[in-house]
């Protein structure tokens, strides 16, 4: 048998060409996702008996590098960058993931601190934990967000990062925290899970901090099911997040490139988003403008048709235009009225909740972050509170955020579709007027005289009201 020349020397290659194959991901897979959209049973079939007849059906790439085609999630991060305002964009698979990140990527660790406050959801707080920094819990005022003043009050040396949250969609005060933070040289990171799209004086949340961290999970203003977005203007910052969330695969698609500017190369873990949810999150971040129109218009409406009462109070929003409008929130005279009130405007088929409730365990509330208040940890290490942190640990309690537990006992939160029509909007405001009218008698009007710095003129008048009292 005469021996065959290798290919190597110019020889006839032994494989000219493997497959074709059918792409990873076909049919079945489709008709899946399918699945998840609710329709009629004769456009099912009609797509359904389209698919099956297709014979060059080619499958998604469902990772977000390497992709031959245009990629959906660089796609969602060029929109939201756009959107947002910002040079630099990292789509995440989740706003915890997008938080532990923008810590990681400020070079926060052992004993740091960085301050969060008493009113988010947990996981603000959870990731400081979970980049082994310590969470300082501050106050929040009645915006409902942190408190500047409280803020300033917490720093101490060891403050590497400050973390306003835009709670239940509406801005937080974002001048004063700027303020005390560009004081102390602080740097803020935005957690806007709750308030994507919204926005403080013209500009959208998530591009006034150093860094601005989004969810996009079923349950938020955008949304891709789950996911997450990291906003910001800061190179170096965002290439270290990038590195942080992508197993610290470096650079990529030029993954073995050398380190660029330094301190880029370190070990991270996974936090990257799929083509599925960065597909569903382009779209939506598309919509954004038409999914806030609908909330802004609904909740001006619903607030306008309320006849407020003696001793109520809207919650403080510090820029009404910015507000995302996914929700009105407004105070009553005290706890034990909020607790009659609540359950019978929801009798009138109002969606609305209470926010605190001494005997409802809630991960939004500080006093039920058990993990933290008891310094729990994973590990027999003890981290994060045992190092260097040992000598400085915050003294965590129950009742350490008196003002913050006081506000929310009196808090009562109505949801505000985005696609309520004028007349749900106002069944919702007569549903709340009924039962406040049970309360107490309409509250007399107060001639409001707007003062620079209180965009919310009702809190004004109020400050002034409480003001005087305190001169007689
Ligand atoms: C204020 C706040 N921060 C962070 C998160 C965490 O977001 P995700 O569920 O995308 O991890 C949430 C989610 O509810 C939130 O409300």
């Amino acid at each position: 048998m005469t021996e065959k020349k290798l290919a190597i020397d110019g020889g006839p290659k032994a494989v000219e060409q493997l497959g074709p194959f059918p792409t990873k991901i076909g049919k079945s897979e489709l008709l899946e996702v399918l699945d998840l959209w609710e329709m009629s049973e004769g456009t099912k079939k009609q797509i359904v008996s389209l698919i099956e007849k297709e014979t060059d059906l080619k499958g998604p790439h469902l990772f977000r590098y390497y992709n031959p085609r245009p990629s959906k999630v660089a796609a969602a991060e060029k929109a939201m960058r756009e959107m947002v305002g910002v040079k630099h964009c990292l789509a995440t698979n989740s706003c915890t993931s997008a938080l532990v990140a923008s810590y990681r990527a400020l070079g926060i660790g052992a004993g740091d601190e960085v301050i969060v406050p008493a009113y988010t959801f947990f996981a603000t707080s959870a990731t400081v934990a979970a980049a082994n920094a310590i969470p300082v819990i501050v106050e929040v005022d009645d915006t409902l967000c942190l408190d500047p003043e409280a803020v300033e009050k917490a720093i101490t040396p060891r403050t590497k990062a400050i973390v306003p949250v835009h709670m239940r969609g509406a801005p937080a005060q974002m001048d004063a925290l700027l303020d005390v933070a560009n004081r102390h040289g602080i740097p803020i990171i935005e957690d806007a899970a709750q308030a994507g799209g919204g926005s403080f004086r013209g500009k959208r949340l998530g591009s006034l901090g150093t860094m601005g961290c989004f969810s996009f999970d079923y349950y938020k203003v955008i949304v891709s099911g789950e996911g997450g977005f990291i906003t910001t203007n800061d190179k170096r910052l965002y290439t270290r997040a990038q590195n942080w969330h992508d197993c610290a695969a470096c650079w990529r698609p030029d993954r073995f490139a050398e380190e660029q500017e330094g301190e880029e190369l370190f070990c991270g873990e996974n936090y990257r988003m799929s083509e599925l949810e960065g597909a569903v999150a382009l779209a939506q971040i598309r919509r954004t403008e038409e999914i806030l129109t609908g909330h802004r218009r609904a909740k001006k409406r619903i607030k306008a048709g309320i006849e407020p009462i003696e001793g109520m109070r809207f919650r403080r929003v510090t820029d009404e235009a910015g507000d995302t409008g996914i929700c009105l929130v407004f105070f009553l005279k005290d706890a034990e009225q909020t607790k009659k009130a609540l359950p019978a405007i929801q009798a009138e088929g109002v969606p609305a909740g209470g926010i605190y409730d001494k005997k409802v365990r809630d991960w939004h509330v500080f006093n039920y972050w058990q993990h933290i208040l008891e310094k729990k940890s994973v590990a027999s290490d003890n981290l994060p509170w045992s190092g260097v942190a040992k000598e400085n640990l915050p003294k965590y309690s129950t009742d350490m955020c008196p003002r913050t537990l006081g506000l929310l006992s009196r808090a009562i939160m109505v949801d505000v579709d985005t696609n309520l029509s004028d007349a749900d909007c106002d069944a919702v405001a007569e549903g709340i007027n009924k039962v406040l009218k049970t309360l107490g008698s309409a509250r007399k009007p107060t001639t409001v005289v707007p003062k620079k710095g209180h965009a919310d003129t009702e809190y004004q008048a109020e400050t002034d009201v409480v003001k005087n009292r305190k001169k007689k």
